[in-house]
């Protein structure tokens, strides 16, 4: 194996007495969320979930509700992989949190966690099969927005699995694909807050002017069906807590940067456009912000060459890559940026729960 977890524990002890100051007491669920592809949102789920549990010490939980498994590829090795992709029904999946629902059992009474071998955090593995369950929660969303208690409980099936999962972690991070379809409403539902992770490109500034809506429209529906519900009773207290969800805020990535007689400056093809960003996060955004003066920049990704992919074919965090070569460079990088960004998150959630 080329990769080894070689990291300062130094500053592990600052950043967890910062955490456990807040005084959580059950597990945080974040979505990660932009309706736009590719813009890294499973490259910024698994590194800072990893730089949070190896290098911070905190219980993190991560959850592929993309059917495109990539965060499950990523996270977990080639044999591993082989090996559970290749059973007949695939066990062990996200597929087994929804499914019981689809044929009228109800939650599943186990969550099918596993562990990862590099990253850290522990992990509920993502399905292909997931995509058949789009058109369940769309239909039992109409129901749900009336009131209907079988709509209610599947659209609230990730409360459910958070609520589960709760006690034994600090973070669930979830991983989403790039739609808002009926899947990744219901988590942005359940969840506490959401991330963006957006490209320095004017395709992500667009992508973002629908969620603000789509949210505010979503939560006064569900809202509206918790209200009218048959039997209030037959949900679970905890499914009604996140009548509003935050915005924990947003990372740029993959921008290029140029040395000038030593100063390092973002190419000013990316800066033109990152300069716009703030603003019209601000604007589209502001009513999941907990204050006016809230700063919801949490940090930018650079372009990290070859890092990147050298990180996934060694199913390994970026941080742990321990090749020589360019690697030493890029991968001290890497760790600056992934500090720094895992810092500004536990400061933008102090925000948020004071
Ligand atoms: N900082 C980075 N430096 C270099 N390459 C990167 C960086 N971040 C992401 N990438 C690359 O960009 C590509 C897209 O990233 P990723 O799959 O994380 O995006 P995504 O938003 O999850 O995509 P999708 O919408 O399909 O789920 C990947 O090939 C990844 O290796
Ligand atoms: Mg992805």
């Amino acid at each position: 194996m080329t990769t080894r977890t070689r990291i300062s524990t130094a500053r592990t002890t600052e950043l967890k007495r910062r955490f456990d100051a807040l005084g959580q007491k059950s597990a945080k669920a974040i979505c990660f969320f932009n309706n736009k592809g590719g813009v890294g949102k499973t490259t910024l789920v698994a590194n800072l979930a990893a730089q949070l549990s190896l290098v911070d010490k905190l219980r993190i939980l991560v959850v592929d509700a993309d059917p495109q498994c990539n965060l499950t590829q990523y996270a977990l090795t080639d044999d591993e992989f082989t090996e559970i992709y290749s059973g007949d029904p695939i066990a062990n999946t996200i597929f087994n949190v929804i499914h019981p629902l689809s044929i009228g059992k109800g939650y599943s009474d186990n969550l099918p966690i596993r562990k990862t071998k590099n990253f850290g955090f522990d992990i509920i593995i993502g399905d292909p099969r997931l995509a058949l369950k789009e058109d369940l929660l769309a239909q039992d969303w109409r129901d749900a927005k009336a009131g209907g208690i079988r709509g209610l409980k599947t659209t609230f099936v990730f409360s459910d699995l958070i609520s589960k999962a709760s006690k034994d972690y600090d973070f669930i991070f979830f991983d989403m694909g790039p739609s808002l379809g009926a899947i990744n409403r219901s988590i942005l539902l359940s969840a506490d807050f959401f991330l963006m992770p957006m490209s320095i490109d004017i395709f992500s500034i667009w992508a973002i002017k629908n969620i603000g809506e789509a949210l505010k429209v979503w939560q006064n529906e569900i809202n509206n069906g918790l209200r009218l519900a048959e039997d209030p009773s037959e949900i679970n207290e905890s499914f009604r807590r996140n009548q509003k969800i935050g915005f924990l805020g947003y990372v740029t990535q993959q921008h290029k940067e140029k040395s000038e007689s030593g100063n390092v400056r973002v190419v000013e093809a990316y800066a033109s456009i990152q300069d716009k960003i703030p603003s019209e996060i601000s604007r589209v955004l502001r009513d999941f912000f907990p204050s006016r003066e809230y700063n919801p920049s949490l940090g930018t990704i650079k372009h990290l060459a070859s890092l990147a992919p050298k990180s996934q074919s060694l199913h390994s965090p970026m941080i742990t890559v321990t090749l020589k070569g360019s690697y030493t460079t890029t991968r001290a990088q890497a760790r600056e940026i992934f500090k720094g960004i895992s810092e500004r998150f536990i400061e933008n959630l102090d925000h948020h729960i004071l």
